[in-house]
């Protein structure tokens, strides 16, 4: 028996919300934990992490980028997918903070908001800056907005809030006099190193969460291994959170990529089976 998508929302033109109900993935869930799924018995494996948890439903929020997503995203209200097993990794540590600043970027806003909810729980003070190419990619400010004291939303073009990254509206915090105990940093491997980069020179300690190809999710095919401070450490196990200080970035950047090629030849196929090509 497969688990039932109890509610299906479009959140931008590539970004949907999903409620799975699952039970006993719900019932253990805390904030930075991800769950793997799989659309059906035969498909790929794919982790996404927890944004929500309520009664039985398990929250997701994904971005249509490749085969599997497009696969999940055909699924409608009241169906299943096969498999959805978690929840994987280590909890976020949010606890003895006096004040967090949280940045998300893209779709990686989705994960940045249990983290902000999780502060705000632990009794931090909590900023939030989050990073958008454009308004009609915007989502998810209402949720922050309740979650957080100040919620600072920015375009890359400016058509909404401020113009610029989210490093734009980092610096602008500092600048003006913000001090953090804490920052936690998640959306394109890019931005997390260039967060990093910066906070690195004000001495602020930096938590990133860092989602590299995983299959199994239990340590056991060295999938999602990273290199932290000279060492290797898996994500699915040791992390999903590392120190944005110790962080290879460009080893990491550059193994997201192997895949690309293959990724999009699979997808385009499966577009093409739809146009009769
Ligand atoms: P995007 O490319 O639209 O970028 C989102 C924002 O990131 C930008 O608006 C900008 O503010 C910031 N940004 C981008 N490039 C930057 C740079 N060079 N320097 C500073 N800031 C920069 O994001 P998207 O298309 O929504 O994609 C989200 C990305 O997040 C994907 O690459 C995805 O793999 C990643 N992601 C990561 C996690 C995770 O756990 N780390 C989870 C989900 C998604
Ligand atoms: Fe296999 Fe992490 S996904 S070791």
């Amino acid at each position: 028996m497969g688990y039932i998508i109890r509610r299906k929302e479009i959140l931008n033109n590539s970004v949907v919300r999903m409620d799975i109900e699952a039970p006993d993935v719900a019932k253990h869930a805390k904030p930075g934990e991800f769950i793997i799924l799989r659309v059906d018995e035969a498909g790929e494996r794919i982790p996404l992490t927890i944004y929500k948890t309520d009664g039985d439903l398990v929250s997701i929020i994904y971005q249509i980028v490749g085969l599997t997503t497009m696969k999940l995203n055909e699924k409608e209200e009241g169906s299943e997918i096969a498999t959805f097993v978690g929840p994987l990794g280590k909890p976020s540590e949010l606890a003895g903070y006096k004040k967090a600043l949280v940045i998300g970027g893209g779709v990686g806003s989705a994960i940045a908001y249990p983290i902000a909810c999780g502060f705000k729980k632990e009794g931090a003070m909590v900023d939030v800056i989050l990073g958008f190419r454009n308004k009609d990619l915007v989502i998810l400010e209402n949720d922050f907005s309740k979650a957080c004291d100040n919620l600072y939303i920015y375009t890359d073009d400016g058509s909404y809030k401020e113009k610029g990254f989210v490093t734009n509206g980092l610096e602008k915090l500092i600048n003006s006099g913000n001090s953090y105990d804490v920052c936690f940093v998640v959306g394109p491997i890019i931005m997390m190193k260039n967060v990093s980069i910066f906070t690195k020179k004000y001495n602020i300690k930096t938590i990133v969460s860092m989602n590299p190809l995983m299959i199994d999710g239990t340590g056991m095919c060295g999938c999602c291994r990273l290199m932290i401070d000279g060492k290797m450490k898996f994500a699915c196990i040791d992390g999903p959170d590392f120190d944005g200080h110790k962080v290879d970035y460009d080893e990491m950047i550059s193994r997201n990529g192997m895949y690309k090629d293959i990724e999009r030849k699979k997808r385009d196929e499966y577009c093409n089976l739809f146009k009769g090509n």
